[in-house]
């Protein structure tokens, strides 16, 4: 089991931001989670992380209940990508530098990483097709880069769950789908962790992903395997417009 929520909610002044949440996220699944802004999808990635807590409910991640174990634990086998992890790295570092940071969640801030890291960082930034950016400087990447760059800082460590909060957000349409391509080659590997990956674009959620949960107004609207979660009928009344649904290349487009 990597994630279980028993009707979680998430109260925030005197606003639910989550209610009543219930979802199993099983090993050997990859879940896409869609919502429009404000629906209450990065509230629940900060529950999972343990960077909020639950007003009500109860949470497990990898079996281990929230409240019962020491959360920083956990939280060095999850992997998360965000713009505001984004903007609160170093631009003057290089990007191996950065790649490299992310194994002090594991190995504590004051140890040196050995030989053995770095040839680690350099082997993932190789893997994102970023090896020849190894010695520029992050603040000088461009987004897409920046985004793979962070990827490979997350896998440092080996997470079992890798969490991307709107990865692709801010890039254009090349740079999109050379980021998707990159997480679609992380994923086909037998040493891929599991993948949250949240969007409000259905076309971002690329084959890989074996499930889908769609939140609206910080509810679960409808939640299980793409195929079903993905249709005109379903998203048209999660959007609550009559959308049309078009797939192409087993990734389903919307158009209002
Ligand atoms: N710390 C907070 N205090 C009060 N309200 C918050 C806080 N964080 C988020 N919210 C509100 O919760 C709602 C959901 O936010 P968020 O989880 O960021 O949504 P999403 O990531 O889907 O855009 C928003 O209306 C936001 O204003
Ligand atoms: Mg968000």
């Amino acid at each position: 089991m990597i994630i279980l929520m028993k009707n979680i909610s998430c109260i925030m002044g005197e606003r639910y931001v989550l209610r009543g949440i219930t979802w199993t996220f099983r090993e050997g699944e990859h879940w896409a989670l869609m919502g429009l802004n404000g629906s209450g999808k990065t509230t629940l990635l900060n529950l999972i992380a343990g960077y909020v807590f639950p007003s009500e409910g109860s949470l497990s991640v990898f079996g281990k209940r929230f409240g019962g174990h020491d959360w920083r634990r956990v939280r060095r086998s999850i992997g998360f990508i965000s713009s505001s992890l984004q903007e609160r790295l170093y631009g003057s570092e290089t990007a191996e530098e950065i790649v490299l940071s992310g194994i002090y969640g594991t190995i504590g801030l004051y140890d040196r990483p050995g030989k053995g890291d770095r040839d680690r960082a350099l082997y993932l930034l190789d893997e994102f097709g970023c090896g020849p950016a190894a010695k520029q400087y992050y603040g000088a990447l461009s987004q897409g880069e920046k985004q793979k760059v962070l990827i490979a800082r997350a896998l440092m460590s080996s997470p079992r769950l890798l969490i991307m909060d709107e990865p692709c957000a801010g890039l254009d349409m090349f740079a999109r789908e050379k980021l998707l391509a990159a997480i679609d080659t992380m994923a086909g590997k037998k040493s891929s962790p599991s993948i949250l990956y949240v969007s409000h674009h259905t076309e971002e959620i690329l084959p890989l992903f074996t499930d889908v949960l769609l939140l609206r107004e910080g509810m679960v609207h409808s939640a299980g395997k793409a195929e079903k979660v993905l249709t005109r009928k379903n998203l048209s009344s999660f959007f609550e417009t009559a959308v049309a649904v078009r797939r192409r290349n087993n990734r389903v487009w919307v158009t209002v």
